[in-house]
C-alpha cells in the first residue's frame, strides 16, 4: 500500500516536472480562461507596430505595440505538420510605445502592458475548434461570443487555421512549404485576372 502511494505521489511529481505550466488550455467553473500567466517564457512570434484593420486614424503621437506568443508544444507541432494541434494558446498583449527615456533620442521602444488577447483551440470544448478570450488585470479571461468580429476577421483573412500566420516570420515559409495556406488567404492575396 505504502509503495502504491509513493509511486503515486513520485509519478504525480514527475508529471508536474516534465509537462510545462499551462500547456493546457484550464477554465473556472463560470466558463473563463485562466490567465496564461507564463505566456514570457513560451515562443515569441512576432511584434506589430501600429497595425490596424481600418483606414489610418491614429491619435496624434499615441503608438502601439502588439507581441504574439504561443505555446511550445504548439509550436512544435507547427514546425512538423504547418498546423496547430488541439489546445493550441495563441497570446497576444498589447503595449503603448513610448519615444522619451532614458538615452533614447528617437524611435520608439515599449512601455506597460494594456490588454491581453488569446486564441485558444480547444476541439472539444468549442463549436468552431477556436475561441477568444480578452482579459483585463484579472485572472481570468471573458470569452468572445461567436458572433463577435474577432470570428469572422480571423476566418476570412488569417493564412492558416484562423490565425494571422502571414505576420510570424518564423511560420510562414514552414506553412507554405506544408502547403497549409487556407483559401480564404490564397484568395486574399490571388492576383487579380486581367480584365
Ligand atoms: C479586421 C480583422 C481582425 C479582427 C476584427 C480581429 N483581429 Fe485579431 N488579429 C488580426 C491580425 C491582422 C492579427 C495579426 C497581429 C500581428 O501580426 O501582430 C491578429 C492577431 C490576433 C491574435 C494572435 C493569434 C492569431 O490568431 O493570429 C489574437 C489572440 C487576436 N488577434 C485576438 C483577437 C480578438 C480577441 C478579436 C476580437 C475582439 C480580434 N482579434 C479581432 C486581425 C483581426
Amino acid at each position: 500500500m505504502l509503495t502504491l502511494v509513493k509511486t503515486t505521489l513520485l509519478l504525480a511529481a514527475f508529471l508536474f516536472w516534465v509537462v510545462p505550466d499551462a500547456e493546457v488550455p484550464q477554465y473556472t467553473s463560470a466558463g473563463e480562461l485562466q490567465r496564461p500567466e507564463h505566456y514570457r517564457e513560451w515562443v515569441y512570434l512576432t511584434s506589430g507596430f501600429d497595425m490596424s484593420y481600418n483606414p489610418p486614424m491614429q491619435m496624434e503621437g499615441h503608438h502601439m505595440f502588439d507581441n504574439v506568443f504561443v505555446n511550445p508544444a504548439a509550436y512544435q507541432a507547427f514546425l512538423k505538420t504547418g498546423t496547430w494541434p488541439d489546445h493550441t494558446i495563441l497570446v497576444l498583449e498589447e503595449r503603448g510605445a513610448r519615444g522619451k527615456g532614458s538615452i533614447n533620442q528617437s524611435g520608439n521602444y515599449q512601455g506597460a502592458l494594456g490588454g491581453l488577447e488569446v486564441h485558444v483551440k480547444d476541439e472539444a470544448r468549442f463549436p468552431g475548434k477556436w475561441a477568444f478570450f480578452g482579459f483585463g488585470d484579472g485572472k481570468a479571461g471573458k470569452l468572445f461570443p461567436q458572433s463577435a468580429d474577432c470570428y469572422s476577421c480571423h476566418a476570412a483573412h488569417a493564412a492558416v487555421d484562423t490565425t494571422f500566420v502571414q505576420f510570424y516570420p518564423t511560420l510562414m515559409p514552414i506553412a507554405n512549404g506544408k502547403g497549409t495556406l487556407s483559401s480564404a488567404f490564397e484568395k486574399d492575396t490571388a492576383i487579380p485576372a486581367q480584365k
